[in-house]
């Protein structure tokens, strides 16, 4: 499946976080579609990371869509905060309670809804949900921090839901998260995802805007240009 341009969205995980301002203003001239933000709680993950001020202390560097990944248990009190702070869809994981409360409270309040889903968990798991999110986030590793490598148990639970959703004629967006890199990608779209989430790939060097074009290109060698072509720095 290629038969639409594949988005890549730089997970903010990797960036510098001494200047994450500066950082988000980089990726989103290299050609970012999508800022994806990590959010994490020590406790659904074992991992700490930011908050509403923080996201909101990124959003004027950036146009582009901020796409707030919650790992934290409970979401649904922290919703409004984040969209507060400028983010633009917020996915929360298919593994907590009140999913359909949750999802019912984002798109209330007009922001896209999406929902993440864990290594472990069958991806039948997420078809009730289908008809009221935008997107699926397939966690490609353990959730909880970046650098980790790409699970290729993954890639038959990312060709089921495109397939769902293909069957079903629904827009929403695939999306994989962990261990992305221009060879990793090519799986994952050959499997059907259409959203690449990297943040190694991206950070590994000051070269963001390459290092986003190298993970375009995973679609087709012309994606880069033909898609969008990546503004100078
Ligand atoms: C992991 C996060 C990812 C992480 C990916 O729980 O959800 O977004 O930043 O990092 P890489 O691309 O380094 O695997
Ligand atoms: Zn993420």
């Amino acid at each position: 499946m290629s038969n639409h341009c594949v988005k890549i969205a730089p997970s903010i995980l990797s960036a510098d976080f001494a200047c994450l301002g500066q950082e988000v203003k980089a990726i989103t001239n290299a050609g970012a579609d999508w800022i994806h933000v990590d959010i994490m709680d020590g406790h659904f993950v074992q991992n700490l990371t930011i908050g509403p001020a923080v996201v909101k202390a990124m959003r004027p560097y950036s146009s582009v869509p901020f796409d707030v990944h919650l790992m934290i248990d409970p979401a649904q009190p922290f919703i409004q905060a984040f969209i507060d702070a400028g983010a633009d869809q917020i996915t929360t994981h298919v593994e907590l309670p009140c999913v359909k409360e949750t999802i019912a409270l984002i798109k209330d309040l007009g922001k896209k809804a999406g929902l993440a889903i864990s290594p472990k968990t069958a991806p039948e798991a997420l078809f009730p949900y289908l008809d009221t999110i935008d997107l699926i986030l397939v966690m490609t590793v353990e959730p909880g921090f970046g650098g980790q490598s790409f699970m290729n148990s993954q890639l038959e639970k990312i060709k089921i839901l495109r397939e769902k959703i293909q069957f079903l004629n629904l827009p929403i967006d695939l999306a994989v998260d962990g261990g992305i890199t221009p060879e990793t990608a090519q799986k994952a779209i050959k499997a059907g995802a259409n959203v690449l989430v990297a943040g190694t790939a991206v950070f590994k060097n000051s070269c963001y805007t390459d290092n986003v074009a190298a993970l375009r290109a995973a679609e087709n060698p012309l994606a880069a240009t033909k898609c969008r072509p990546a503004p100078a720095d």
